[in-house]
């Protein structure tokens, strides 16, 4: 009996990093599979249920389609909702009725960043953002809908597919002699290749029929920094002397959401869940760009 996942998303950086692990993955871009469209999601569940129940094969849909546009969910409300909130409330519904595992991907943004120990998978959220709202809102339609769901939050998460910080740091680097970097919001930063692996056993367990109890789960790279230290070591990575990037306050650069100035997520539940520890966020980094020459360089 193989594991076979369905991740809706398929085009995102996680999707794309789940799509290349070494088994069977069926992972749609929006166009084949939009969230928004409940005909394209239960086609979609069906579709992945009937294939691998005619192969004697386990389905595991892994949502890693979701509205990402932090800044623009302030104004662009009603669609941040709607993928982020109304799209996991119908594929959880199309995975219920169809007896398919649901692992649904959230965020560091549910909290309100004000904590000064890690969170915990049961510390009370509050988002300060409307992202974080519609993600929340997400992680509650999955978790009422009486599917088999988890949800596993994430953080600062890059990887070689999309853009994101490090690629952003790494595009300045070749272009700024000196850059200021916020230096006091504190997190964990998550390569996308260590995430999907640990995905990927986390959906292991749930066909070996030895899922976690805790249905809320928090998977980052281990320890902390801020992204001015984040974007030091990106520098170190590219060879390049992290002394020029300088350290600015969130007051000195502005943004329309709001971010959580302190957003560690505890991996306690994780851990205590059997599932394999993720390395250091600084590890992680080189791996990265190890296993991706120039994948972060500008092109
Ligand atoms: N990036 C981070 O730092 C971060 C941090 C914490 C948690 N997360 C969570 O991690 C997950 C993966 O994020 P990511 O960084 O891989 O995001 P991403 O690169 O922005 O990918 C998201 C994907 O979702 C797709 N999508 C958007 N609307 C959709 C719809 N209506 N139906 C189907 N697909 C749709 C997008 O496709 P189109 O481009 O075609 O619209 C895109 O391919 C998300 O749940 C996110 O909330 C991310």
């Amino acid at each position: 009996m193989a594991l076979v996942l369905l991740v809706p998303g398929g085009g995102g950086q996680l999707g794309r990093e789940l799509a290349g692990l070494d088994l069977e993955v069926h992972a749609p871009g929006s166009a084949d599979l939009d969230l928004t469209n409940a005909g394209s999601v239960i086609e979609a569940v069906s579709t992945a249920a009937d294939s691998a129940r005619a192969r004697g094969d386990s389905v595991v849909a892994v949502n890693a389609a979701a509205y990402t546009a932090v800044d623009k969910a302030e104004t662009d409300r009603a669609r941040a909702f709607a993928v982020n909130a109304d799209g996991p409330r119908v594929l959880a519904a199309a995975c219920s009725s169809r007896g398919v595992p649901l692992i649904h991907v959230s965020t560091d943004y549910v909290f309100p960043g004000d904590a000064d120990r890690p969170y915990e998978v049961d510390d009370a959220p509050g988002p300060r953002s409307v992202y974080g709202l519609t993600k929340l809102a997400g992680e509650e339609a999955v978790l009422g809908s009486g599917a088999r769901s988890w949800i596993v939050r994430t953080a600062w998460v890059y990887g070689a597919f999309g853009s994101n910080f490090v690629k952003t740091m790494a595009r300045l680097e070749a272009s700024r002699e000196t850059l200021s970097v916020v230096d006091d919001q504190v997190g964990s930063p998550t390569w996308t290749g260590d995430l999907a692996r640990a995905l990927a056993a986390l959906a292991a367990r749930v066909v070996e029929g030895d899922a976690p109890a805790s249905k809320v789960l928090h998977c980052t790279g281990t320890g902390s920094t801020t992204w001015a230290g984040f974007a030091r070591a990106v520098f170190e990575e590219l060879g390049a002397d992290p002394s020029r990037v300088k350290s600015c306050g969130t007051a000195d650069y502005p943004t329309t959401a709001a971010r959580p100035a302190y957003s560690v997520l505890s991996d306690r539940a994780w851990l205590e869940a059997g599932l394999p520890a993720m390395r250091p966020w600084r590890e992680a980094l080189t791996a990265a760009f190890k296993a991706h020459p120039g994948g972060f360089s500008p092109a």
